[in-house]
């Protein structure tokens, strides 16, 4: 294969080397090469938000990042988001609170408000729509979508809370800790 380059870079946690063209685009390298189906192809134009996956801590849209870009990279797909088998707190909440109709725009929306909850774990209404701007939903009217963002940081606030004040040396491991409960306690098995 002509031009092409092996690139290296950490796939929800575990480490990934992939020969590409220079050309390809990263959400073809993670549904064809790498069998990450969870990011979908929408618009292709970086329009609408289906191809989004969290890239060294940035939601980027992956049919607009070419793979020889991500090399050393730390990336996060939907797939990456259930541990163990338990769902993440807003993978359950999508469910609980029904936000979602064909399930198109749901990888890409949940891998996004993932970011946002980083970003700002207590995002008010208008902040979670315009954070959420550029993951389009044809279905839902986005209205319950929002409540599952909202109904997903109450959770994750509320793990947090219950976990003791810890020392500043062991933050990080106090907020993986907090998260971690809150995954558990929001934890239900899904057959949607
Ligand atoms: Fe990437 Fe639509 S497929 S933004
Ligand atoms: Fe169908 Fe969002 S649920 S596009």
């Amino acid at each position: 294969m002509a031009n092409t380059h092996t690139v290296s870079f950490k796939l929800n946690g575990k480490p990934v080397d992939v020969t590409v063209e220079s050309r390809e685009l990263l959400i073809h390298t993670l549904r064809e090469r790498l069998a990450h189906t969870g990011p979908h192809i929408g618009c292709e134009t970086s329009h609408c938000g289906a191809c989004t996956v969290d890239l060294d801590g940035m939601s980027v849209k992956a049919c607009t990042v070419l793979t020889v870009q991500c090399d050393g990279a730390d990336m996060v797909t939907i797939e990456g988001l259930e541990q163990g088998g338990v769902l993440h707190a807003l993978q359950q909440a999508f469910h609980e609170e029904h936000g979602l109709q064909c399930g198109y725009c749901t990888p890409g929306m949940i891998t996004r408000a993932y970011r946002l909850l980083q970003e700002n774990p207590d995002p008010s209404e208008q902040e979670i729509r315009y954070g959420l701007a550029g993951n389009l939903c044809r279905c839902t009217g986005y209205q319950n979508i929002v409540k599952a963002v909202q109904s997903a940081a109450k959770k994750l606030a509320a793990a947090k809370q219950a976990t003791p004040a810890q020392p500043a040396a062991a933050e990080g491991a106090a907020e993986a800790a907090a998260e971690a409960a809150a995954e558990t306690a929001a934890a239900q098995p899904v057959t949607a």
